[in-house]
């Protein structure tokens, strides 16, 4: 017994992994383990010599339990530290970056665009893509069969509704909102769609930005002064604008609108074809037809109106020269105006 004793003692504190100590176990302290052999040994003895025996074999069991449980802590205890320290992580190790979105870069000028407005007091408001005729074109000014219809090649869905061709229908349905109301200050961006054949500058859909306030005393003074605020606002401190006279059917009079050239400042370059201008945007003072139509004496109030491609002011800014980059998602060319948002 005592050799046994020895023997587990050693090979328990020896043993390392629980696959050693099942084993221990099994050949020592199991039911048909040799210290249970033991017992059967009793029968064998003089009687007087039985209990003296069976409390040195009860003993034994007892000291080697012990030392089992022990061991079996131990070997638990060793295993939880292995498993830590084979499993740290070095978190002074490079990480992979996750890919982040950026905004758009037709958001961002639109957003751009919003901020300089509602710095002003103007709401933002936006419309249907999907439009009637009636808010596209009758209210503004554009009655049936008139030949200017043809200058905006319309996708008609039929002859009632259509998918709108600029963001004026915005406006008149403004005008309608408001009915005659004053003071309206809104501003109105949304996509736009015409029957063009898509190349470098056309796109059969596309973003604008319509303007439109309406009050007392409303004069091309304040839209002269709005619109030179917003070329600064996104062309740099130094941009100045000029009216060229022009032609819509809803305003009276019509202008196109020219920002001082923000490459060469105005001396003449290719961006601005050698002219030091650069044409940006239609307006004009909202035509007294389209202000009745919606419910306003025109006798009374007036508004300036007008109406920008946010498309090409976004190519001016950052120097795009193709208008189809916005559209087919290449992430080389979006990623680029992550340093704009
Ligand atoms: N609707 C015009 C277009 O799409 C742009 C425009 C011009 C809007 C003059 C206006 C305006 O509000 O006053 O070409």
């Amino acid at each position: 017994m005592e050799h046994i004793q020895h023997d587990v003692l050693a090979a328990l504190s020896a043993a390392q992994t629980k696959a050693e100590l099942d084993d221990i176990h099994n050949r020592y302290l199991s039911k048909k383990g040799i210290v249970n052999a033991l017992m059967t040994q009793m029968k064998d003895l003089p009687p007087e010599e039985k209990p003296a025996f069976g409390a040195k074999v009860n003993a034994l069991k007892k000291t080697l339990e012990a030392a089992y449980d022990e061991a079996v802590e131990r070997v638990a205890q060793a295993e939880i530290l292995n498993k830590l320290a084979s499993e740290s992580i070095d978190v002074t190790l490079p990480s992979t970056k996750p890919d982040v979105g950026t905004l758009h870069p037709l958001t961002i000028v639109q957003q751009a665009i919003e901020r300089y407005f509602i710095g002003m007091g103007y709401l933002v408001k936006e419309g249907p893509e999907v439009e009637r005729d009636f808010y596209n074109f009758e209210r503004a000014n554009i009655p049936q069969d008139h030949p200017a219809r043809d200058m905006q090649d319309t996708f008609y869905i039929n002859t009632e509704w259509l998918l709108r061709t600029h963001t004026t229908a915005i406006q008149t349905r403004m005008l309608e909102d408001y009915a005659g109301a004053t003071p309206v200050k809104v501003i109105c961006p949304g996509k736009v769609y015409r029957k063009d054949d898509d190349d470098a500058t056309h796109s059969h859909q596309f973003t604008q930005m319509e303007g439109l306030v309406v009050g007392h005393n409303i004069s091309m003074a304040d839209l002269k002064g709005t619109l030179e605020g917003l070329a600064k606002a996104m062309f740099g401190e130094s941009r100045v604008i000029r009216f060229r006279p022009s032609y819509f059917q809803f305003t009276e009079p019509s202008v196109e609108v020219d920002v001082s050239c923000h490459i060469c400042n105005g001396k003449g370059c290719s961006t601005c074809k050698g002219t030091g201008w650069i044409e940006i945007l239609g307006a004009g003072m909202v035509h007294p037809n389209v202000l009745s139509m919606a419910g306003f004496d025109a006798e009374k109030v007036s508004g300036f109106a007008f109406g920008l491609g946010v498309e090409r002011v976004a190519m001016l800014k950052y120097g795009i020269d193709d208008i189809r980059h916005f559209y087919t998602n290449d992430l080389r060319f979006l990623s680029a105006f992550k340093r704009f948002e």
